[in-house]
């Protein structure tokens, strides 16, 4: 069942969202060669706190963090460590803030340093390839509309998109339906209605599009150890057009 929010509830959901982008926009500033991403976890640990805020992820299915933190080929749910960050490497940072009983979701990738052009062009298609994803977020389409142009941009600038990972639905839940391919066919998949709120997360691979898991049972690579990208909103469906919850612009 697809639960549809009132115009309170994506108020509500809007002001976690204000939370979580100003969160990354401190990132953007913080990440340099040299920090770790177990800084970047006590930042955001911290930070949420003093604003009233709190981390979602942290005790979901037993994880253990604040944020995800994934690293070159990693594509999602690394954990924060110790090691720092070198030049040329890129960082997806994942979270999801609950605010006064709301929640949103965002995650962005960010360059460490000086990075090749090749991955300079992986995060920039990416990025990308989340607002075409977005722009077929409107009532009356389908939700696979949305996979659909994230996949043909994204395969015609040579890339691969994750399967194994998918956008939804969120709101008192972090996951919640509908499921929202980065992929698949025009036309298929449920109708977009007003009031739906989920992510579009896609998670963008140099090479094969296929993951391997690591030990630890959470943290996904690339299983030809090629780069991943990774960028998310959340947003709300309105009958005037898709609003992105977590817009950086507005934090
Ligand atoms: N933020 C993730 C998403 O985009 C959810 C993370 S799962 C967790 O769906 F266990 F790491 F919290
Ligand atoms: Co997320």
């Amino acid at each position: 069942m697809i639960i549809l929010k009132s115009e309170r509830e994506i108020e509500q959901m809007k002001e976690a969202g204000k939370v979580l982008a100003s969160v990354h926009k401190q990132l953007s500033k913080m990440i340099k060669p040299g920090v770790t991403t177990w800084e970047i976890e006590e930042f955001v640990d911290s930070y949420l706190k003093k604003v009233g805020a709190t981390p979602e992820q942290k005790g979901y299915k037993g994880y253990k963090y604040a944020t995800c933190a994934s690293i070159n080929d990693e594509i999602c749910h690394g954990f924060p460590r110790k090691d720092p960050l070198k030049t040329g490497d890129i960082v997806t940072i994942d979270m999801v803030v609950n605010y006064q009983g709301a929640l949103a979701d965002s995650a962005w990738s960010y360059p460490v340093g000086q990075i090749s052009d090749t991955a300079q062009r992986l995060l920039e298609v990416t990025n990308k390839s989340l607002y075409i994803g977005i722009e077929q977020a409107q009532v009356g389409n389908r939700i696979g509309d949305i996979g659909h142009a994230i996949q043909t941009y994204v395969e015609g600038e040579g890339f691969s998109v994750v399967r194994d990972f998918i956008g939804h639905g969120i709101g008192v839940a972090i996951h919640e339906k509908p499921e929202v391919p980065h992929y698949g066919l025009p036309g298929k998949g449920p109708r977009i209605k007003e009031g739906m709120v989920f992510t579009i997360e896609p998670m963008v691979n140099i090479g094969t599009y296929r993951m391997k898991m690591d030990n630890n049972g959470w943290t996904a690579r690339t299983e030809d150890g090629q780069l991943s990208a990774q960028y998310e909103h959340t947003i709300a469906i309105t009958k005037n057009g898709p609003i992105i919850l977590t817009d950086q612009d507005e934090a």
